[in-house]
């Protein structure tokens, strides 16, 4: 059934377990996510971009979501928007039955111009006020997201902050926290504190320095009953990198973050897990293997069955070492 991220993350921290949301574009994306979530008995947050409302279509991207949920009728799924950059992106995704919308007005809506305290918490308000009329949850973000070893933004796909970024503005500062949740009534924050979208993060495995796990366990202090959300929490896992690169890819070596961090996370009020990048990885080393193995393969349901396997693989993983499973 479909469920509300506010009525997950509520159980959830009842519970003390944190819950990944992963990135859907396509069917194969969808199916491997429910597949996943079946095998491991667990609730789950399916997310969609403004790339990937573009990418697949709004109405197929609505109708994918209503077979998900027929097709398993006993997982609760959250339907998401991720990063929405105003009140028109957020209204159509509610259209659409997505049962919690993303406003993220750390950025302005170009997507690159860190925005100020005002406008974010104005924005973000609007949007708590259309969404909870309707029933439907609201994730505001403070705080850009970023690199704290290179002061840059996301940059590899092109969103993202542009310019340079102070530690003021990558991390977020715990009592504006307090502020922003009492005036814009989210149900959920995302915090910034050193992870950044993509496979890039990091240079090397990261330590306290360049990853501000303790900037969350302050969080928590203040707000105790507040939600918190990770993005960029892709964990960019070694084994995901060597295949890929074993099959004719050509990635740098890079770190993500290390599960152990997200799960002391959610020790300390973090209840949702973005995740992309792993499932990305995991995918394209799959079918990256298929095509580099069996050169006379022309047939993409060779190649995407795997890619879906993979993905399914990865997304059990989280689920359990989330501690979301077993508690559909
Ligand atoms: O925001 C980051 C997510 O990984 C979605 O990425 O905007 O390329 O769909 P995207
Ligand atoms: P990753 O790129 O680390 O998977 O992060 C995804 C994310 O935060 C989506 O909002
Ligand atoms: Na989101
Ligand atoms: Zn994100």
């Amino acid at each position: 059934a479909r469920i509300t991220l506010r009525q997950l993350l509520d159980h959830a921290a009842e519970h003390g377990y944190g819950v990944p949301a992963f990135n859907i574009n396509n069917m194969e994306q969808g199916l491997a996510i429910m597949a996943a979530a079946d095998a491991v008995d667990a609730p789950v947050i399916i997310q969609a971009s403004r790339g990937a409302r573009a990418y697949a279509n709004d109405i197929v991207l609505a109708r994918l979501i209503d077979a998900l949920v027929e097709i398993y009728p006993h997982i609760p799924v959250c339907m998401h928007l991720d990063h929405g950059n105003g009140e028109p992106t957020c209204v159509t995704a509610i259209q659409n039955g997505f049962t919690s919308v993303m406003m993220d007005g750390s950025l302005l809506a170009d997507g690159k111009t860190p925005a100020d305290y005002d406008y974010n918490v104005g924005i973000t308000r609007r949007v708590s006020d259309i969404a909870h009329w309707g029933g439907v949850s609201v994730e505001g973000e403070l705080g850009v997201l970023g690199s704290l070893e290179t002061g840059e933004g996301d940059k590899e796909d092109g969103h993202g902050a542009e310019g340079k970024l102070s530690h003021d503005q990558l991390l977020t500062d715990p009592d504006q926290a307090v502020d922003f949740v009492k005036k814009t009534k989210v149900d959920a924050l995302a915090i910034a504190m050193g992870t950044s979208h993509g496979a890039y993060k990091f240079s090397r495995k990261p330590d306290g320095e360049i990853l501000a796990m303790n900037v969350i366990e302050e969080i928590h202090k203040r707000l105790p009953n507040v939600h918190l959300v990770m993005h960029g929490s892709s964990s960019v896992p070694q084994d995901l990198q060597d295949i890929i690169n074993a099959y004719g890819g050509e990635m740098p070596q890079t770190w993500g973050v290390p599960v152990e961090e997200i799960v002391r996370g959610i020790r300390h009020g973090v209840r949702k897990v973005n995740i992309d990048t792993d499932n990305r990885l995991a995918m394209t080393g799959a079918i990256r293997k298929v095509l580099a193995t069996d050169k006379a393969e022309f047939d993409p349901r060779k190649y995407l069955k795997p890619a879906m396997e993979a993905m399914t693989k990865l997304c059990k993983l989280r689920l359990e070492q989330f501690g979301t499973a077993g508690n559909a």
